[in-house]
């Protein structure tokens, strides 16, 4: 009679197992979207309308226009924000960072999707690079053209986002940006045209595609700061940071006057970052006001207006007091300045952490 009892038992718990596998091999994976705003949750006056409002759609009506995106994932929304890009906010960026965080650390998403504009996507997509390191995937992504154009963007970039973010070959690859079928790291990425479909440019070229709704990967993440390589560890620990330094950009150009640059001293900024004209030079009038900032403990840092190249040591006078940018846009040369001067103001550290 027991051992009819005990084999009994184990084929009920095996049952039991056997199912619970089956539930969990079946399981579809949790990806939480970000809503932000952006075109992607815009409307325009008529479906060949080129002029538009941005963020006017809820995340709810942003998912209900991709048919089929709950086939493939378990979806969850959160409304972070609805705004135009050019509006985004530091408090956007670590709230965005803090939600983040807290969905990966607590085991309540495998993915997480963030709808955001265009115009600033690759700054909050690299600020989101430096600051997070989880295995599971942040994929951002947008729209060119709002949701009632004749030919929106915005549905398959977002059902092309959601499977790159719930496909396990995304792990270990950060934070990405999917545009156009096609996916960036969040390193490299920029947007290099203000109205086609496929804006968004690299230097290295894409990590990856998107075909029948599987992220193909082409290569790998070139960073010294790619999640992998960097343990999953985040490069700048910003957890406890409740603003983040000043830093601002000031342009070079032809005559260019420093009245700008003083500007930018006088605000009390704690960097400047030069956007200088060809291998990030910069005129004589603007040279005096770096030398006044470097003089008060303003950090100054050299990059260049134009994409390609880089600013490197061999750039004209170049001087240990005025690191130089490597392989960084302006705008992204002042994420990493800002979250550099969270932990120094040497030039020589903030040069080495631009020179990785
Ligand atoms: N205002 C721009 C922004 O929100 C619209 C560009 C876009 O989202 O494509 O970034």
């Amino acid at each position: 009679m027991k051992k009819v009892f005990i084999s009994a038992l184990i084929r009920s718990n095996l049952i039991v197992l056997l199912f619970l596998c089956g539930v969990t091999a079946f399981a579809k994976p949790r990806i939480t979207i970000i809503a932000t705003g952006g075109t992607i949750a815009g409307a325009a006056g008529s479906s060949v309308n080129d002029s538009y409002k941005p963020a006017q759609l809820s995340v709810e009506q942003i998912v209900a226009s991709v048919p089929g995106i709950d086939v493939i994932a378990e979806i969850n929304t959160i409304q972070l924000a609805n705004i135009a890009s050019q509006n985004i906010t530091e408090d956007v960026w670590l709230t965005l960072r803090k939600t983040i965080d807290y969905l990966f650390s607590n085991n309540l998403a495998d993915g997480v999707v963030v709808t955001h504009g265009t115009d600033t996507m690759e700054e909050t997509a690299y600020f989101l690079y430096l600051t997070l390191s989880h295995s599971c995937p942040v994929v951002i992504t947008g729209s060119m053209r709002p949701s009632t154009s004749l030919s929106a963007d915005g549905p398959m970039n977002l059902y092309n986002a959601v499977a790159t973010a719930a496909s396990s070959e995304s792990k270990g690859k950060g934070v990405m940006v999917e545009m156009n079928a096609t996916i960036f790291s969040a390193a490299d990425v920029y947007k290099g045209n203000t109205v086609a479909v496929d804006a968004f440019e690299s230097v290295y070229g894409p990590i990856g595609y998107v075909r029948n709704g599987e992220p193909k990967y082409v290569r790998n993440i070139s960073s010294v700061f790619a999640a992998e390589k960097y343990n999953y560890r985040p490069p700048f620990d910003i957890k406890e940071l409740k603003t983040l330094p000043k830093v601002e950009i000031v342009a070079s150009y032809a005559f260019a006057s420093a009245e700008p640059i003083r500007a930018v001293i006088a605000s009390k900024a704690a960097g400047i970052v030069i956007a200088g004209v060809g291998h990030g030079n910069y005129d004589r009038a603007i040279s005096a006001e770096i030398d006044n900032a470097v003089s008060k403990g303003i950090s100054v840092v050299r990059s260049s207006r134009i994409p390609k190249g880089g600013v490197d040591k061999n750039a004209e006078e170049y001087s240990e007091k005025v690191p130089v940018c490597y392989n960084h846009s302006p705008q992204t040369a002042r994420i990493l300045l800002m979250l550099a001067l969270t932990q120094t103001s040497k030039p020589k550290d903030i040069q080495n952490l631009f020179e990785q």
